[in-house]
């Protein structure tokens, strides 16, 4: 298990975020499971991958995919075992690929025992370990408060003896208290006995929400929020960094935190707090060389305030995928934003997600693939709404099934090899092309890049640095240096630019033209 610049391995890798419920389906019902991961591990060994995310895999009644977790000790019987989850570790280890596992301490699903405790009887213990209030209004039937929920919606749900509870998902995700012991002791005995069976990290979810104003304020402007990035947070994190430190090997905590503000965001990564936090800067800017140069400049100097590795992030199974982001006259993405249904041009996106690839593969610090990123996969905006799952349809009018459709594995038609069984998804037939039966071999598919780009940033003495240089070659273009004689260029411009001068052209993500990088190619160079 190496890594890329001489320290722990979380500061450089590249790491593979599987959900699933999509990867690949060993017993033929449709839906992803852990035997179907560990048969395809030998693709990611052949990716070149450092580590792999897995989004949740415990029991769940599966009311947001999973992120409603009823017991985090165990595996949902859809997925396998946990004997079948140790295995999988195991035989991760086996190919040098370490293993994070995600965590969700916001809020557990209404199944969970502690929050049907809570429901079953107003005295009982763990009622305290949620948010249950009083409604306002003379009867209160009004809720508690008017907050919006994260999905869109309320945030409140009324229980038949009349008090609120706070969920900021669903209502099937209740909210939990922070401010309680016992939460926090469940959870680091959580974190335990994950550890205990050599998981590597931990990813949190929505880790800047736990802790809630106990007020209960309205949102308003200029006022601090009443849940997001609440101080007492970081005192969770210092705790669970403990917990991490007191096992060998390097455990590492990534969170996951959504948050404008860069210097609120690297608090969460001071020294005694997570090790990296996922960076989204740069996946909601638009394809545009002054935007992202400046959002690399954000992200870059956030973290060395701090210490901490950047992190790179183009895609996951909260977001539309960028094949089809960056083939869009608008290539922002925010869920503010609904895009869907605008016109695409899947090729352009293509040709840019490639170049992407070579951007965010040689950035100092580490790089996230989402599954199917390593296909050029993009969002399939033709499922039948009657046919989406995600809780977030509902309430906002915008579905993440899109980009949660099972993998394209072998064969000319769905399920591609996914399964023997109708994938839970539908997947496009246009995919034909985009297999990894497909692509494996042919030096021109976007898997050959990704192969071909992670085992050269494994080699490349200038990527194992931490710093990179700018190198202003053309206002349209991104080019930076990293090290002594490698440079990326990546050509954003409308027309071909002349790359500097260089000794090789190592990799490029599309045909060169001469001595000229044409419109939305990336290219990795050994400058002389
Ligand atoms: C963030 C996860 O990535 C997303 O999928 C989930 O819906 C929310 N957190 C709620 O857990
Ligand atoms: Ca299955």
């Amino acid at each position: 298990m190496s890594t890329t610049d001489g320290g722990p391995w979380w500061r450089s890798a590249v790491i593979y975020q599987v959900y699933p419920r999509s990867f690949a389906d060993a017993n033929g019902d449709g839906i992803g499971d852990i035997d179907g991961i560990r048969a395809h591990l030998g693709h990611l060994r052949d990716l070149g991958i450092d580590a792999i995310w897995m989004s949740p895999w415990y029991p769940s009644p599966m009311a947001d995919a999973g992120y409603d977790v009823a017991d985090f000790r165990d595996i949902d019987p859809v997925f396998g075992t946990l004997a079948g989850a140790e295995a999988l570790v195991e035989e991760a280890h086996a190919v040098g690929i370490r293993m994070i596992v995600d965590i969700v301490p916001n809020h557990i699903s209404s199944e969970h025992p502690w929050f049907k405790a809570a429901l079953a009887a107003p005295s009982a213990k763990e009622r305290d370990y949620f948010w249950f209030r009083p409604g306002r209004g003379a009867n209160g039937d009004e809720m508690p408060t008017d907050w919006r929920g994260e999905f869109g919606g309320t945030t409140w749900t009324r229980t038949p003896d009349g008090l609120w509870y706070l969920h900021l998902f669903t209502p099937e995700q209740p909210d939990l208290n922070w401010d309680h012991p016992d939460v926090r002791a469940e959870f680091e005995s959580i974190l335990r006995f994950w550890f205990d069976r050599g998981v590597d990290g931990i990813r949190i979810d929505s880790a800047a929400l736990l802790f809630k104003d106990k007020d209960l304020p309205e949102v308003r402007d200029g006022a601090p929020h009443p849940f997001h990035d609440l101080d007492e947070v970081h005192d969770v994190y210092r705790a669970w960094r403990r917990v991490a430190d007191s096992y060998d090997g390097d455990r590492a905590l990534i969170g996951e935190v959504w948050m404008p503000d860069v210097e609120r965001f690297a608090n969460y990564l001071r020294p005694d707090e997570l090790h990296a936090a996922f960076n989204f800067d740069l996946l909601g800017c638009a394809w545009d060389p002054a935007l992202m140069r400046a959002s690399i400049d954000r992200t870059l100097d956030a973290h060395a305030a701090v210490g901490a590795p950047a992190t790179w992030v183009l895609s996951n199974h909260d977001v539309t995928r960028h094949v089809t982001r960056y083939g869009r006259e608008d290539t922002t993405f925010s869920f503010d934003n609904n895009l869907d249904g605008t016109p695409v041009d899947l090729e352009l996106g293509t040709r840019r997600a490639r170049a992407a690839a070579l951007l965010s593969l040689s950035l100092p610090g580490a790089t996230y693939l989402y599954q199917g990123d390593e296909l050029g996969l993009w969002e399939n905006e033709n499922i039948p709404p009657s046919s989406f799952q995600d809780p977030m349809w509902a309430r906002r009018g915008h579905s993440r099934d899109g980009c949660r459709v099972p993998l394209p594995w072998s064969g000319d038609e769905p399920p591609f090899g996914f399964s023997t069984a109708s994938p839970w998804l539908p997947q496009p037939p246009e995919w034909k092309g985009l297999t990894v039966e497909a692509q494996t071999g042919d030096p021109n598919s976007m898997l050959s890049l990704y192969r071909s780009a992670i085992a050269l940033r494994r080699e490349e003495p200038g990527l194992h640095r931490a710093e990179m240089a700018w190198l202003d070659l053309h206002p349209q273009v991104l080019a930076y240096c990293r090290g002594a004689n490698f440079a990326c260029v990546v050509n954003m411009s409308g027309a071909s630019i002349p790359l500097p001068d260089h000794e090789t052209s190592l990799l490029a993500s599309g045909p060169l033209d001469g001595d000229r990088l044409p419109p939305d190619t990336a290219v990795w160079l050994r400058l002389s």
